[in-house]
């Protein structure tokens, strides 16, 4: 049986990122999915994501301007274009704050942290972008450093680098059974009846961190949102950037689109609502189908706001998003002391996180070799949970 020298259980973005890291730091790399490379099932489904630099935490935003080298650096092993710089616009009432931040404060960060930004008032929005009957009390801004990300170009360039490296067993369809930290420092996992010796572990199970956790004796707390979304047909040539909406009732009024992109559905604009189907504590419990109270919102928002589009919903989708229920941006730290060999063992789980892909994959390679990362990871602590 071949022992390796870091096991990564959960073959999303990030635990492709982290395999990616680690080989190229020469390390003897097990990577280990339970579905195949590259699924619908998690909190990768669907085909774009945003790519943003303002946060309403200074530590948010500094991560994803860290993250921008990693990005060029992955962007320079593949011809498909990871992020298409088109900007990020926020507009809405200035002072709400969601999930997601919110304008007045990410204002603050951006000219605390010299990052450039247009402030734009509701009319001007109007007059710049295609939306309409906009408030005149809203405003917002662009900032031209955000853009898309084609997701699935981004998991394709990081799953060629990991098949071409020598160093990197790739499994996938292998659910991992059992994991055995034991006193003398060996970790075993158990994956198709079959044992996998290592000495450190790098866990990256979004949703289903609490099937991996339960081998040793933990669980945590997270909440799990089933999110729809849908594809507009243009109707005429209308250009966006990527965009976010602050609005009250917060519950059914926080919308997100993106650009037309030519990777997914062209001649058709994705637009979703910024809430959830449902919030579910198990991936067990999704359901398959979009919500059509959520894509209800989100056809209004098109018809009463959008130029430019056939507000019929197409190509509608769902997709998992794992956050945790205390509001931190992201979920990542050691497992805690109570477990053997805890400091070679490092998890992530939650958060928006598809714009710090390929730097989550550096920071958790850097964990689980050294210990210690440059990055400031403070915020991202996790309340484990004995079970
Ligand atoms: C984000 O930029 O983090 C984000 C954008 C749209 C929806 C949710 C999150």
């Amino acid at each position: 049986m071949k022992d390796y020298d870091v096991l990564v259980i959960g073959g999303g973005p990030i635990g492709l990122a982290a395999a990616a890291e680690l080989a190229n730091s020469n390390q003897q790399v097990l990577l280990i999915e339970q579905f195949d490379f590259i699924n619908q099932k998690g909190s990768s489904a669907g085909s774009s994501r945003q790519f943003r630099v303002q946060y309403a935490q200074k530590y948010m935003s500094e991560l994803a301007l860290e993250s921008i080298p990693f990005w060029e650096k992955l962007q320079k092993t593949t011809e498909d274009v990871l992020i298409d710089q088109v900007g990020s616009l926020w507009f809405g009432d200035p002072a709400l704050s969601s999930q997601e931040g919110g304008i007045e404060a990410a204002m603050e960060v951006m000219e605390e942290l010299h990052i450039p930004y247009q402030p734009l008032q509701g009319k001007e929005i109007e007059s710049l972008f295609p939306f309409t009957n906009i408030p005149e009390d809203y405003s917002g801004f662009f900032q031209k450093d955000g853009g898309i990300i084609d997701f699935k170009a981004t998991q394709k360039a990081l799953l060629a680098i990991c098949q071409s490296a020598v160093n990197v067993d790739l499994l996938a369809q292998t659910p991992v059974t059992n994991i055995q930290s034991l006193e003398n420092g060996a970790i075993v996992v158990t994956a198709n009846r079959q044992e996998y010796y290592t000495s450190k572990l790098v866990i990256c199970p979004g949703a289903y961190v609490n099937d991996i956790l339960k081998h040793f004796g933990l669980s945590i707390n997270i909440d799990i949102w089933e999110m729809s979304s849908a594809y507009y047909r243009k109707t005429e040539d209308i250009k966006l950037p990527t965009w976010f909406v602050f609005q009250k009732p917060q519950d059914t009024s926080l919308f997100y689109g993106f650009p037309e992109v030519d990777w997914a559905h062209p001649g058709y604009i994705r637009v979703a609502p910024d809430i959830p189907d449902r919030i579910i504590q198990d991936p067990s419990q999704r359901s398959p189908y979009p919500s059509k109270k959520s894509l209800g919102f989100n056809e209004t928002w098109v018809k009463d706001h959008m130029v430019g589009l056939d507000p019929s919903s197409e190509f509608t989708a769902t997709c998992l998003i794992t956050l945790s229920n205390n509001s931190k941006e992201l979920l990542l730290d050691f497992l805690p002391d109570s477990v053997n060999n805890s400091k070679n063992i490092i998890l992530y789980t939650g958060g928006w996180a598809a714009k710090f892909v390929p730097l989550l994959g550096k920071i958790l390679s850097d964990l689980v070799i050294k210990g210690t990362t440059p990055y400031n990871i403070s915020n991202f602590k996790i309340d484990y949970k004995n079970c």
